[in-house]
């Protein structure tokens, strides 16, 4: 175990464990959209950039999920600036966002609710202009639907379905403000493959993916 000081408490994790998962098993909440259970620092793609913490030392913040626990170490999540950095985090996703909570079926469960709950700013916060994809809704796949003005592009459906063997050939499209999550494209043989294991669908934390029968569409 390794012996670290968080918000002026001395807390304890597993070696080779992240920053971001020793502050949640100690009950310490750090702002978190692409971090998956059980990822280690290495597994962590850190994309959202929500996680965001000082360390004494460090030059810069680092983000929580992608930062090895070491020894000795001094983390701070709470200050003013570590919060405002997680805001600016929150005002990027949401400018790819299309904040209509009412319908969408992950209202009161989405994790940019949650977030912009914990940092008390509301969804209505976005200084930047909004990018918005065409066409609203994808209905290429054979078990969801896809909204991309819903996706924040977190990867935690491809990397569910990595991990669940699916095989399914969910991965990022495009470049740039045009990236989606795509499927099938480049692999038909990938439809084939998908078990409709639908821990995609479970795991989308923005409601992008609907399964069909619930989408209403
Ligand atoms: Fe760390 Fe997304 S949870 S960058």
């Amino acid at each position: 175990m390794v012996t670290l000081t968080v918000d002026d408490r001395s807390i304890q994790a597993p070696e080779g464990s992240s920053v971001l998962a020793a502050c949640l098993s100690a009950g310490i909440y750090i702002p978190h959209l692409c971090w998956l259970e059980g990822d280690t620092p290495e597994d962590a793609p850190a994309a959202c950039r929500l996680c965001l913490v000082e360390i004494d030392g460090f030059a810069q913040p680092v983000t929580a999920c992608s930062q090895l626990v070491e020894s000795g170490m001094t983390v701070r999540t709470d200050t003013p600036a570590v919060r405002e950095l997680q805001k600016t985090a929150l005002k990027l996703l949401l400018s790819v966002h299309r904040v209509d909570c009412r319908n969408c079926p992950a209202n009161k469960a989405c994790g940019l609710q949650a977030t912009a709950k914990f940092l008390g700013t509301g969804l209505n916060c976005k200084p930047f202009a909004s990018v918005l994809k065409e066409p609203e809704v994808d209905h290429r796949h054979p078990l969801f639907d896809y909204y991309p003005n819903r996706c924040v592009l977190c990867g935690i459906c491809i990397r569910r379905c990595d991990q669940t063997g699916g095989a399914s050939g969910l991965s990022f499209a495009g470049r740039g403000f045009d990236t989606v999550v795509g499927y099938f494209d480049t692999d038909p043989q990938a439809a084939a493959r998908c078990g409709a294991c639908r821990a995609c669908i479970a795991a989308c934390p923005t409601g992008a993916l609907v399964e069909r029968e619930a989408s209403g569409e």
